[in-house]
């Protein structure tokens, strides 16, 4: 794709769509907004959205469409079994991702649910470049565990290595050696979701691939970023810089034995899927969808969703469409970077990432320095964004919390859903954050779930920081919202 230069030498990323369909937004005043959080525990995930301004938290289920997935929906075939609507998304997987076998889930998870209960066992050992929160979940559910194999870059947040997300392959092979017939397959993350949305390259699926045929283990890729990592493939591998998102897509799917999907994500849609070209194991997780998904043709997503799923997986090839976001994010972190204010380098997927560890230096880690940001980013803000630190951990067996390696707070930059506007508004609102940045305290929990806990966790903070934060704003912006 050709880039548009501006006369100004600026480097500005330009929308090629044009907004047809809006929808309102809510900026309560900060009184409000604090309420709001005390009602949400001080945690993001509670909040209504009548209460946000930005929606930050996720891009999952929350891209915007285009007007050809609308109006596909319409033509949706409902049928509980033999839908026309799985076969174009059949088709479609098979065009994009190179895979003839389609199980049709409900959402990424789902997927991992019926791929952990088909191949993960007691004292099974999954290698993978780095675990996402549902994932992780579900392999510990069904009795394994997880080894997560990074060159030690990767967890440097400021950083201009360009694939972070690569797994590191001496340690990938000496782990295939010392746990053998333990590990039921290798799974790679496309954009390392947790490390801030950082890609891996070509190369180094390639090798994980030579890995995979030597010890004769299964290759799983996690698709559901699949679309960027694919675009910064082909912005920052010299090899692949000439070549289309087709080619490049393929090539990636191409390597894994199997591939599964958020559809949430993928192709901007709902639902999910599982796809391969072996017939063995489509086979082995087949009688796994109607049993916890629904029928093999439906999979528990509604048929104008598979409609949605199919043109947009199909999207994924359109380099306007895919590198709209990656561009607005790379705006967004090159421009917090600039001003001084701790963010993930290189700019990555997703999101923007914003390094609570260092923006808090003076919130010890057990008093969750990425959750207390997030919170008070929002109350300044009613931009919401997501804690991606301890808060997202875990306790091992003993009970005793696992400190992250990372604190994030990642500000998610769903496909063409922001305006540049809306971004240096979030961008004003953080240097301000920044610069009071000691007026924010900690966090505790008051009510803690014993899996996934972020989710749906209730903390409060270690002393009346947040009114102090408050009275602050109120100083500085007046009667501004
Ligand atoms: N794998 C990755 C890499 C993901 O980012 C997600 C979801 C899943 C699997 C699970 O998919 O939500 O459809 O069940 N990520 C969301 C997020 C939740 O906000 O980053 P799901």
């Amino acid at each position: 794709m050709q880039k548009v230069k501006f006369y100004s030498g600026k480097e500005i990323p330009l929308e090629l769509h044009k907004v047809r369909v809006v929808q309102k937004l809510h900026l309560r005043p900060i009184e409000r907004r604090l309420d709001a959080l005390k009602e949400a525990g001080f945690n993001t995930f509670r909040l209504s959205t009548l209460d946000v301004f930005l929606d930050m938290l996720t891009d999952s289920g929350t891209n915007a469409m285009s007007d050809n997935q609308v109006a596909a929906m319409f033509q949706a075939d409902d049928a509980y079994a033999g839908s026309q609507s799985f076969i174009k998304l059949q088709a479609a997987v098979e065009d994009v991702l190179g895979k003839k076998y389609l199980l049709p889930v409900h959402q990424g998870r789902a997927a991992e649910n019926i791929i952990g209960r088909t191949y993960i066992k007691k004292g099974s050992v999954v290698p993978m470049n780095y675990h996402f929160t549902t994932t992780l979940a579900h392999i510990l559910e069904n009795g394994g565990s997880i080894v997560e194999l990074l060159y030690p870059d990767a967890l440097k947040l400021q950083s201009d290595n360009p694939f972070k997300g690569n797994i590191n392959i001496e340690k990938l092979e000496e782990c295939l050696i010392e746990h053998g017939e333990n590990v039921p397959f290798i799974r790679m993350e496309a954009s390392t979701n947790l490390i801030g949305g950082q890609p891996f390259s070509m190369k180094n699926l390639m090798d994980v691939r030579v890995i995979a045929d030597k010890y004769n283990k299964m290759l799983v890729l996690d698709a559901s970023l699949i679309g960027e990592n694919a675009y910064l493939i082909k912005q920052r591998e010299e090899q692949w810089k000439e070549n289309s998102m087709g080619d490049i897509l393929k090539a990636m799917t191409g390597l894994a034995d199997l591939v599964y999907f958020s559809a949430r994500k993928l192709s901007s849609s709902r639902g999910g899927g599982i796809c391969t070209n072996q017939k063995s194991i489509y086979n082995k997780m087949e009688a796994l969808i109607p049993l916890y998904e629904g029928f093999l043709t439906y999979g528990g997503i509604s048929v104008r969703e598979i409609e949605a799923m199919a043109v947009g997986l199909r999207e994924t090839l359109d380099e306007s469409m895919i590198s709209q976001s990656p561009n607005f994010i790379k705006h967004f972190v090159d421009r917090l970077d600039n001003l001084g204010i701790p963010v993930v380098t290189p700019a990555g997927v997703l999101g923007c990432h914003v390094d609570a560890m260092q923006f808090c230096d003076h919130i010890p880690q057990n008093e969750y320095p990425a959750g207390a940001l997030a919170a008070a980013f929002y109350l300044i803000s009613g931009v919401r964004g997501m804690e991606r630190g301890t808060v997202s951990s875990v306790r091992d067996e003993n009970g005793v919390e696992l400190m992250a390696d990372v604190e994030l707070v990642r500000l998610a930059i769903p496909r063409r859903v922001f305006t540049l506007s809306q971004i240096e508004y979030a961008i004003d609102r953080l240097t301000w954050l920044y610069e009071n940045r000691n007026l924010i305290g900690g966090l505790r929990f008051t009510y803690e779930p014993p899996v996934l806990r972020f989710f749906m966790g209730g903390l409060e903070p270690t002393s009346d920081w947040p009114s102090k934060l408050l009275y602050k704003f109120r100083q500085d912006f007046g009667d501004s919202l």
